[in-house]
């Protein structure tokens, strides 16, 4: 199945293609939004063409999983992904019963509702669509808004983990969250 685009009361959410390649990089080369993210720092142009590679790998297991655009009256507005998690097997494979979540919306559009209405819609498509089970995601704890908004689409916190890096971004002595949302339980949201 090829991944759909999807839309919503002000949002167009195309498949990501290399051609939004600028607008990926718009995002990662933005201290702000790179605060909690990787190693809390912007990306080089190299480093985020690495991303968008990653990102558009995330479409490619023919699931209707991967990375979409979103546009609002034709302005670039952030990206979304629902990807197939990996297995613990070696070599990994991968589960698209068991979805990965994450977004990144672009700062003039902070605060607007963008970030949940989007993420709404992946989810609906994820599991009415998709046949995904559950939907994980995670963020540094101090992340605060990626949190809030994970917890507004019905994600709930399921640990608090703390891993080793060789070069940590600050905060991350707080440690790192994961939410999950399980299809029985969206459905219990949506009566
Ligand atoms: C996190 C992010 C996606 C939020 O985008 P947004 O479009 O401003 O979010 P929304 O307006 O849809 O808000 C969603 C919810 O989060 C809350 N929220 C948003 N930013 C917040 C912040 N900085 N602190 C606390 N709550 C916040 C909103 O109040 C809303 O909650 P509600 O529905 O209970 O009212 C955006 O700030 C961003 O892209 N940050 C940088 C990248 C990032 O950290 N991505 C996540 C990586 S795991």
């Amino acid at each position: 199945m090829s991944q759909s685009t999807l839309s919503t009361a002000r949002l167009e959410l195309l498949p990501l293609s290399a051609e939004h390649k600028e607008f990926l990089y718009l995002l990662d080369s933005n201290p702000e939004v790179m605060k909690y993210i990787g190693y809390g720092k912007p990306l080089t142009a190299d480093e985020s063409g690495i991303v968008l590679n990653h990102l558009l790998e995330t479409a490619t297991s023919g699931s209707g999983l991967g990375t979409w655009a979103g546009f609002a009256d034709g302005e670039f507005v952030g990206w979304w992904v629902l990807a197939p998690s990996q297995t613990d097997d070696t070599p990994p494979k991968l589960n698209n019963d068991r979805a990965v979540f994450g977004f990144r919306v672009a700062p003039n559009f902070w605060g607007q509702g963008f970030a949940k209405e989007a993420s709404r819609e992946l989810l609906k498509h994820g599991f009415q669509e998709l046949g995904v089970r559950e939907v994980l995601g995670d963020t540094m704890a101090i992340n605060a808004g990626s949190r809030a908004t994970m917890a507004t689409c019905g994600l709930r916190h399921i640990r608090t983990f703390h891993n080793q890096y060789d070069n940590p971004p600050p905060g991350i002595e707080e440690g790192e969250v994961e939410y999950r949302i399980t299809k029985d339980e969206w459905l219990a949201l949506r009566k």
